[in-house]
């Protein structure tokens, strides 16, 4: 029997932890919020959790199981699948938009989590005692136009990220996600309890529960609710890219995919809702807008730690767990592309780290910078997007990358890989769960997002203007700097 040589977990519990680690992060906490707000609330919300049931968990399976065969990167592990299946040897190039997606995502993830850790020392040091809205949109829009301390922050993230895959992902792992997540997840339950305390309370519970046809009615239904809905459970389930694949690589033959999906996909998604609950009654009790954008929950959160009991406490140990959150997750991004350099190029693990980390730090300057001296606007789906780079590498992986990725999985496992391969590797017989799974993987994931893609055209169309958008820019930089030589 195959194993990695990259090494294996030491239990059935230790991938489950692993697994919810890179899923639980700040696509839950800090993602799914602002999307709900900025998407219409209560249909967002009832789209997202159809397609993290629909699509994410079957294509979750798939992901691992093929990790599970291939135990290589996932760039080596297509291949290697592909041949034993007789298949275009091509089909690594899959494994390539994965590690692709996973340098642009981690590149902006880091930026987002550099936020967390300056949030833990603003609230440690008391600066939101007594806050109101006014206040905090000032100290968040004044820490984003701060390319220096952005970048700051971006880079002692990314450097603590690659030190923990620079290690072998499973070392330090295990006692990050058992204690921390744990603790995260009381914290939210702390924080759904101030909310539960606010005027607004069930104003919040009914805009994240209740769809309001009403708002709908002005939008594009597939590219406004539908599309970021879609890219929204692939994101926090850290599916399409290869990185639930690679963990899937370290796990043991004898452990079942299925329930293990299911434990993983039920964390995830009652993080998010949580942090939905606990942010949205703040939002409206305090008067802020909920389609405010990436800030939201760096200006409603705080609002409240300044308010409650031990606020102080709460608020820094908040944004401690959350960063550590982000950082589980953040070793899953970069993991994939290390382990191709190890195994491709063979480089120790530690250059291997660094190198692929630096490039993906490098490409996180140009986020840090979007928020700022870059910063540009444009309009997307209806919507006004303000920061230029960083929402153009936002959509395009989590929009399009990943659900690309996601359905060529599905394809490959359920179309094109033998029926006695993906039996033999879930584990389930003949059952009416594995026909279930082979189903959805077969129709209902690929025909989704097909309908869903093509009912977004207007993504494309959008994606045409962003470029001419790029080059004109260009030009007048380039001109600018023409005449500032003269
Ligand atoms: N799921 C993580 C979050 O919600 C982010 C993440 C980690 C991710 N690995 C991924 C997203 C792979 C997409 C693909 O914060």
């Amino acid at each position: 029997m195959r194993t990695s040589i990259h090494g294996q977990w030491s239990s059935r519990w230790i991938f489950i932890l692993a697994a919810t680690g890179s899923a639980v992060g700040l696509g839950n906490i800090w993602r799914f919020p602002y999307l709900t707000g900025e998407n219409g609330g209560g249909a967002f919300v009832l789209v997202y959790l159809l397609c993290v049931i629909m699509m994410g968990i079957p294509i979750m399976m798939a992901e691992i199981l093929l990790g599970r065969r291939g135990r290589k990167s996932p760039i080596n592990t297509m291949e290697t699948l592909a041949a034993e299946e007789g298949l275009n040897p091509n089909w690594r190039f899959l494994g390539w938009l994965g590690v692709l997606a996973g340098f642009i995502i981690l590149s902006y993830y880091s930026v987002i989590a550099g936020w967390t850790i300056a949030f833990i020392f603003k609230t440690g040091m008391g600066d939101f005692v007594g806050a109101n809205a006014e206040q905090t949109t000032t100290i968040f829009s004044e820490l984003i136009s701060s390319p220096g301390i952005l970048l700051f922050w971006h880079s002692i993230f990314m450097f603590i990220t690659i030190r923990v895959v620079s290690r072998g992902v499973s070392g330090g792992l295990e006692r990050a996600v058992k204690f921390l997540m744990p603790a995260l997840f009381v914290l939210l339950l702390v924080m759904v309890g101030y909310a539960m305390s606010t005027e607004k309370f069930l104003d919040g519970l009914k805009y994240l529960f209740i769809p309001d046809f009403n708002s709908l009615a002005e939008k594009n239904l597939f590219s406004d609710v539908f599309l970021p809905a879609l890219g929204q459970a692939f994101f926090s389930l850290s599916i399409g890219m290869g990185a639930i694949m690679i963990y899937g690589s370290y796990l043991s033959k004898d452990s079942s995919i299925t329930s293990n999906c299911f434990v993983i996909a039920i964390a995830d998604t009652s993080v998010a809702i949580l942090a939905g609950i606990a942010i949205f009654p703040i939002v409206f009790t305090y008067g802020l807008d909920p389609s405010d954008g990436p800030g939201l929950i760096f200006i409603s959160l705080p609002i409240a730690f300044g308010q409650m009991p031990f606020g102080t406490f709460f608020g820094c140990l908040f944004f401690i767990l959350l960063m550590f959150a982000a950082w589980t997750s953040s070793i899953s991004l970069l993991e994939p592309a290390v382990t191709w350099l190890v195994e491709s190029k063979k480089m120790s693990r530690i250059k291997a780290s660094y190198i692929a980390g630096f490039i993906a730090w490098l490409l996180g300057v140009l986020t840090a910078l979007s928020f700022n001296y870059w910063a540009f606007e444009f309009s997307f789906a209806g919507a006004i997007k303000q920061n230029g780079l960083f929402d153009i590498f936002d959509i395009l992986t989590s929009n399009i990358m990943l659900p690309l990725g996601g359905v060529l999985v599905a394809i490959f496992t359920s179309w094109l890989m033998s029926r006695k391969s993906t039996v033999d590797e879930l584990g389930l017989g003949d059952s009416i769960a594995y026909k279930i799974w082979r189903f959805t993987i077969r129709y209902i994931a690929p025909i989704g997002v097909l309908i869903i893609f093509l009912n977004s055209i207007i993504v494309f169309i959008f994606w045409l203007t962003v470029l001419f958008k790029i080059l004109f820019i260009l030009k007048i930089n380039s001109l600018g700097s023409k005449g500032f030589g003269k």
